[in-house]
C-alpha cells in the first residue's frame, strides 16, 4: 500500500511543485510566484507526498478569519483518485486551527472536477467574478464554506 503524507510546503519542494503546476495548468504560476508565497506570512501551502514523491499541492491565504484558497493541483496521473479531497480536508483543518471561520475560492465554471470536489465538501456557489480568467475569457464562480 502506498505511503501518503501531507505536510507544509518548503523551498526545497519547489522543483517538484513546479512540475505539478506546469502539468496541471495551462497558465501555470512561475517559480518566483511560489518563492514569494513561501515567505508570505499570510500564506499556508501543503504538499501531498506519495512514497516519497510530491504529487500535489494546495494553499490558502489567511485574511483575518477568512481562508482564501489560492490553488490546489495534483499531477494528472493522480487526479480522480481522492487525493484532492484528502488535501482539501487538510487545508480546511489547517485553516480552522489557525482561526479561520470560513473558506472561499474562485473556480472556472468549466472545471467540473474542481466544482465537484468543492461542492461535495459543502462549498456553496455565491457570486461570479466576470472575466476573472481574462486569458481564458472565462468568469469565475465564487464559492464559500462557512462554519469551519
Ligand atoms: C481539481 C483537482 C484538484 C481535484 O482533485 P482530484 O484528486 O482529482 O479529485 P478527487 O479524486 O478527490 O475527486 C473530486 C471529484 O471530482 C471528480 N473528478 C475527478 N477527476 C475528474 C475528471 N477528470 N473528470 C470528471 N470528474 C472528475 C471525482 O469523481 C469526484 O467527484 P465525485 O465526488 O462526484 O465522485 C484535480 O483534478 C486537479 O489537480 N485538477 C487540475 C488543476 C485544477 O483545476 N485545480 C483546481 C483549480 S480551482
Amino acid at each position: 500500500m502506498a505511503e501518503i503524507s501531507i505536510r507544509r510546503m518548503q523551498e526545497s519542494d519547489l522543483d517538484a511543485v513546479l512540475v505539478v503546476e506546469n502539468r496541471a495548468f495551462t497558465t501555470p504560476w512561475s517559480r518566483s510566484a511560489f518563492e514569494e508565497e513561501i515567505i508570505n506570512d499570510l500564506a499556508y501551502y501543503l504538499v501531498v507526498v506519495e512514497d516519497g514523491k510530491l504529487i500535489g499541492y494546495g494553499g490558502f491565504w489567511l485574511v483575518l478569519d477568512e481562508a482564501h484558497v489560492t490553488n490546489i493541483a495534483l499531477l494528472p496521473e493522480h487526479q480522480g483518485a481522492g487525493y484532492g479531497s484528502l488535501l482539501l480536508e487538510h487545508m480546511i483543518l489547517t485553516a480552522k486551527m489557525l482561526g479561520a471561520v470560513s473558506m472561499t475560492l474562485e473556480v472556472r465554471p468549466s472545471n467540473v472536477p474542481a466544482r465537484k470536489l468543492y461542492s461535495r465538501r459543502g462549498f456553496a456557489e455565491r457570486g461570479l467574478r466576470p472575466n476573472y480568467y481574462a486569458e481564458l475569457g472565462e468568469d469565475a464562480l465564487i464559492m464559500w464554506l462557512d462554519n469551519l
